[in-house]
């Protein structure tokens, strides 16, 4: 594997390659010394054309416990903003020797602009392209998943013991909320179903995806509906994407009020979920729209512990990339 684009590309095998190497990369960060020698010469850079806290932050700690060089660039103070364009900041990346870059951009597609232009030779990482694809996303959500329903001895984890390995065979995931303007569920949407598990999206007509006929989910318009015919492990709550709305969201949806009526998330309705269900979100959160703060600080809610998990699933990802074919060799 040369690029990480989309949850699309992956097969089974290779996402479950990539979720038992962030377990050994975690297992490495409750050392006294975090960082590794792995990526020692190699240059990262970080390209955001998009704001980020989370993944920047955590792509960045990623590839510097590895012991990579990071050069952070976002497109704000940056030429770019002078009108340059993608192939020629592309262009000085490669004169700079970059061994690989992470890029986030507002144009669905232009990870895949990047990687099969040939204007750089490095990896390409997608962190997140427009309302197309945000794969490390998607396998830190599933590196979660397994962790607390999969597997485990005792306590919430023992609800599985899947039968074919390391997947997700048997959980029912619900994705609530923004389908429409989400890299997130979409990238979510093929690799769960890749990894054996069963998805329902929950959410208003407005804000689904045309042609969700052919996707492989089940379709619901309100959680009260969801939460009644299906047993859900995991609840992943959506952001309500604004800026990506023009209006505000009053096109979408009536009013914040009537959104969080049918589709928020409060203490009331996670008790109706199972006793082992987990509560997520990608963060950033609109406390009060589709969580409401009960229910995001919750015991059941592993929202900060997505980000955490979320470095080491990175340094898996960069691992793979950038030494995994040398270390096997
Ligand atoms: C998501 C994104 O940027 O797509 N956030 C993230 O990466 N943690 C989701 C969002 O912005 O709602």
């Amino acid at each position: 594997m040369k690029h990480l684009l989309s949850t699309n590309d992956l097969s089974r095998a290779q996402a479950i390659r990539i979720l038992d190497t962030a377990e050994q990369m975690a297992a490495t960060q409750d050392r006294e010394i975090r960082k590794l020698p792995t990526l020692r010469g190699k240059t990262i850079v970080n390209l955001f054309f998009e704001d980020s806290t989370r993944t920047r932050i955590s792509f960045e700690a990623a590839a510097k416990r590895l012991s990579a060089d990071v050069i952070n660039f976002s497109a704000k103070g940056s030429s770019v903003s002078k009108g340059e364009s993608l192939k020629d900041t592309a262009l000085t990346l490669q004169a700079m020797g970059a061994d690989a870059v992470v890029i986030r951009h507002w144009a669905s597609g232009a990870a895949y602009r990047l990687a099969e232009s040939g204007w750089m030779h490095g990896s390409v990482l997608n962190a997140g392209d427009g309302t197309h694809q945000h794969p490390t996303q998607a396998l830190l959500d599933a590196f979660t998943m397994r962790k607390h329903l999969i597997g485990a001895q005792e306590g919430p984890g023992a609800h599985m013991q899947t039968p074919t390995g390391n997947d997700l065979t048997g959980l029912t995931v619900g994705l609530v909320g923004d389908v429409l303007h989400s890299r997130v569920a979409r990238s979510n949407v093929s690799l769960l179903t890749t990894l054996g598990a069963k998805v329902v999206l929950v959410s208003p007509p407005t804000l689904v995806p045309v042609g969700i006929e052919s996707w492989p989910v089940e379709v619901v318009h309100g959680l009260d509906e969801a939460l009644d015919r299906f047993d859900i492990d995991a609840l992943m709550m959506l952001r309500v994407q604004r800026e990506r709305m023009s209006g505000g969201g009053s096109s979408f949806f009536p009013s914040a009020q009537e959104y969080t009526r049918l589709f928020g998330l409060d203490g009331d309705r996670m008790r109706r979920l199972p006793g082992h269900a987990i509560v997520m979100h990608p963060g950033p959160m609109n406390r009060g729209l589709e969580i409401t703060a009960e229910a995001a600080d919750s015991e059941r809610s592993v929202i900060v512990e997505q980000v955490s998990n979320g470095v080491a699933v990175r340094m898996a990802a960069l691992y793979l990339l950038l030494a995994g074919e040398e270390d096997a060799q």
